[in-house]
């Protein structure tokens, strides 16, 4: 009798994926494409900056990999996201050369922090800093306050190579018509035509000091950051932020790509020596607690996914927090901890997904 009812309740596993039908694919730039879906039923419930992710099969093998929403539920019909290509990239190549309209991709439920509150009260200036793909979950987050807040205004400091390369650049010259006195672009171009008059090279922090300083002494409105982008624009920007003192809570920064978290993973799998042994760890997921074997190469998501735990993830690169757990006890080391905040961190939130273990004792439960 027992094992009748745990059978039945193995079958009626709930499909943790949402099958998007590709309805429209708009060639952005030479290597970026947007891919909008048909809403699926219910509607996708999305908040503007976060993402999806896209969950597809290479060689026999499951492969995920996140990409923000380029669109607002506020404004845009159908869910999009953009792509843009990598060098030898698996997912981004194969979105920008082999998708077409009516084909069917699994996804997670939209994730993500990289976002904020919006209300028609607000009265607030948006430091929208972007570079590259970047600009995806910056544009859902701009159209919405567009939008939904009459009383903001929006700086959007936007980081291309060239003219050719700017994604967006028609729906963004469109937007900034349609709003003068609300939304301001300021475009840098690292490698501009002759012709460009606009600001070029690397950018610097002085542009970004005059900027933020001067509404720093503007009274009118609270001011609210977010960016996206490479990590040297970013940095840049945040060491301005830091020497104006501004609230650590007023940032908001979401990175695509984690060059530490890649070393991390080229030297485990390579056997390089990090000090890490093999070591149990416990793991209670949905109130079950398990062992799992870490060995050194392993991450402990990457040891979970292998014992046949269900457990979550997107990125498996230590950004989008998809794979959040709590250490109870023990220690363990990450490869990278820019998803989690400085609360998180102090609380005892771990990412599984760049975990290694340090000590014996170590229990993380997901929650
Ligand atoms: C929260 C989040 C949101 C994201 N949103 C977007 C988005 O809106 N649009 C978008 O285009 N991408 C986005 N990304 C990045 C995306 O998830 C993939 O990482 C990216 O498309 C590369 O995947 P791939 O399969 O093509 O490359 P892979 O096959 O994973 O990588 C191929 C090689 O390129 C290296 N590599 C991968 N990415 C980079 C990079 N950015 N810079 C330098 N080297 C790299 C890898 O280390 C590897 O050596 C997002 C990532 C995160 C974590
Ligand atoms: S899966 Fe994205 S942070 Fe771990």
């Amino acid at each position: 009798m027992f094992n009748f009812f745990k059978k039945k309740k193995e079958e009626v596993k709930v499909n943790p994926f949402i099958p998007l039908k590709v309805r429209e694919v708009v060639h952005e730039t030479a290597d970026t494409v947007t891919l909008y879906f048909e809403q699926p039923e219910p509607y996708l419930d999305y908040k503007p900056g976060q993402f999806l992710t896209l969950v597809m099969e290479f060689e026999g093998k499951e492969q995920r990999r996140s990409y923000s929403l380029c669109t607002s539920p506020y404004v845009d019909p159908f869910p999009g996201i953009s792509v843009k290509r990598v060098p030898n990239g698996l997912f981004s190549n194969f979105l920008n050369e082999k998708i077409f309209p009516g084909k069917t991709i699994n996804v997670l439920k939209p994730l993500g922090n990289f976002t904020t509150d919006f209300h028609s009260k607000n009265r607030r200036h948006y430091f929208l800093i972007a570079g590259g793909s970047g600009i995806t979950p910056i544009m859902g987050i701009l159209k919405s306050v567009l939008v939904n807040e009459p009383e903001s205004i929006i700086t959007l400091i936007y980081a291309s190579r060239n003219e050719e390369n700017i994604i967006f650049g028609k729906q963004l010259s469109m937007l900034q018509l349609a709003n003068p006195d609300r939304l301001k672009i300021i475009h840098n171009l690292s490698q501009p035509s002759e012709s460009w008059t606009g600001l070029k090279g690397r950018i610097s922090a002085d542009v970004f000091r005059d900027l933020f300083a001067k509404a720093e002494y503007e009274q009118r409105y609270q001011e609210i950051y977010f960016l996206c982008g490479p990590d040297g624009i970013m940095d840049t920007a945040m060491k301005v932020l830091e020497e104006l003192k501004v609230d650590k809570d007023r940032i908001h920064r979401e990175s695509f790509y984690s060059a530490a978290a890649h070393q991390a993973h080229e030297d485990a799998i390579h056997g390089i020596n990090t000090g890490i042994l093999t070591r149990d760890v416990k793991i209670v997921l949905e109130g079950e607690e398990s062992v799992v074997t870490v060995s050194p190469e392993q991450t402990v998501l990457e040891a979970g996914l292998a014992a046949g735990l269900n457990m979550p993830y997107s990125c498996q690169s230590g950004l989008c927090t998809a794979c959040r757990g709590k250490v109870l006890s023990g220690q363990v080391k990450m490869d990278e901890d820019a998803g989690l905040s400085e609360k998180e961190l102090a609380a005892g939130y771990v990412l599984c997904c760049v975990s290694r273990p340090l000590t014996d004792d170590i229990k993380i439960t997901i929650e």
